[in-house]
């Protein structure tokens, strides 16, 4: 896509990555992604707001070329992450004038990732401004969305705040900014669930930075840009500050179809409660989906099979996927079916031992579930409705 305008002076020349479907060779991207970089010029000097993925220099290069830009003074590199830092190298070539602008950290980060020149960086303090003649960027240093070394670049003059990672989406589309709000609200949960949630604490503890900002736009790094700020404030807001939400998280996997009994009986057990429930099957389902789930959530409740004497692979993998994300979650406990023998409790209270839930009395059954099984799911649902109206969730 061409370069775009986005006020006086400040222009869009990223790269849309419509076929991207994989991150960190990690992450499921459904709608694929982009990588948003900004040429701003002012009546002295210019800059480039962080750069593409390199699989997509080429169409950097070519927007700066279709702006006629020839002289750059700064690159300004709020995140050494490759997918906003790879292309520095050749912008560098390009440009012998241009010097990156980043955290000390950053700096560090981009010698060691990137084998930048030490001299072709300078590193600034928080809240240090840079003059392009009749437009300032200042620096605000804001770690941990998503690396330790980020920061946000604030532009006085046009009220635009370019925050790289933070309040991203993933989502490749022709809008420039975010008109169809339904489908971008979808895509910055799922990107806040599997990139931010982690740091959640952290980023409340930074948010408050922002509030001596008069922001009229908001120009992630990736997904459309933000005309009405509010809108993705206010999500980040329900997502970082509130309380979670009246709703259990039921990944499963049933291999020979008794485990999926226990979860059909649960649900409509927790359903009957006016518990609202989401549940996953791990053998189908997209894990970015449990993720966005999980932004809510304030019971996990895992459906597993016994295997080789502990969980499934699959519940395995979801269980280490839900600790590392570090949810708002408070209340947790198993259900399932084994044949002979089992160490799925001690499992899991191992792999959530760092998060700070409350186990709840697991529901296991030796074979298929019995009338004491149903009863025993029962009064797990009680309990779990008792959790949640002691905590204000009904
Ligand atoms: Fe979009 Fe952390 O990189």
């Amino acid at each position: 896509m061409n370069p775009r305008l986005i006020k006086d002076g400040v222009y869009w020349v990223g790269a849309v990555d419509w076929d991207r479907r994989l991150f960190d060779e990690l992450i499921p991207l459904p709608d694929g992604t982009s990588y948003n970089a900004y040429f701003i010029a002012g009546n002295n000097k210019t800059a480039l707001i962080d750069t593409v993925d390199p699989t997509m220099t080429n169409v950097l290069i070519r927007n700066l070329k279709l702006l006629n830009v020839k002289h750059l003074d700064y690159v300004i590199a709020n995140h050494a992450e490759q997918d906003h830092s790879g292309t520095l190298p050749t912008i560098l070539d390009l440009y012998p004038d241009a010097k990156v602008i980043a955290t000390p950290k950053c700096k560090d980060l981009l010698m060691d990732l990137l084998l930048i020149p030490e001299d072709r960086i300078r590193a600034v303090k928080d809240g240090e401004t840079i003059s392009l003649g009749d437009k300032t960027l200042e620096f605000i240093h804001f770690p941990w969305v998503h690396w330790p070394e980020t920061m946000l670049t604030y532009l006085r003059e046009d009220s635009i705040l370019f925050p790289c990672d933070l309040f991203g989406s993933h989502l490749a589309t022709s809008d420039l900014y975010a008109t169809d709000e339904a489908t971008v609200y979808e895509a910055a949960k799922r990107y806040y669930a599997e990139i931010m949630m982690p740091f959640r604490l952290i980023i409340k503890r930074n948010m408050d930075k922002l509030s001596k900002f008069n922001i009229d736009v908001i120009a992630p790094s990736h997904g459309p840009i933000y005309r009405n700020p509010n809108f993705i404030l206010e999500a980040y807001k329900d997502w970082v500050y509130n309380p979670p939400k009246n709703l259990v998280v039921l990944p499963y996997i049933s291999m020979h179809g008794s485990t999926k009994v226990m979860v059909e009986y649960f649900v409509s057990a927790l359903v009957e409660r006016n518990i609202k429930v989401q549940q996953f099957n791990l053998s189908k389902t997209d894990v970015g989906k449990l993720a966005i789930a999980l932004v809510d959530a304030a019971t996990v409740i895992i459906g597993t099979p016994t295997v080789l004497g502990g969980l499934h692979p699959n519940i395995l993998y979801a269980a280490h996927l839900i600790s590392a994300l570090r949810p708002k979650i408070m209340f947790a406990s198993i259900i399932g079916s084994y044949g002979w023998g089992t160490t799925v409790t001690q499992q899991i209270s191992q792999i959530f031992s760092r998060l700070k839930v409350e186990f709840l009395e697991p529901v296991l059954v030796k074979g298929y579930p019995r009338e004491e099984t149903f009863k025993a799911l029962d009064k797990l649902a009680d309990e779990i409705l008792r959790c949640h109206e002691k905590h204000g969730l009904l």
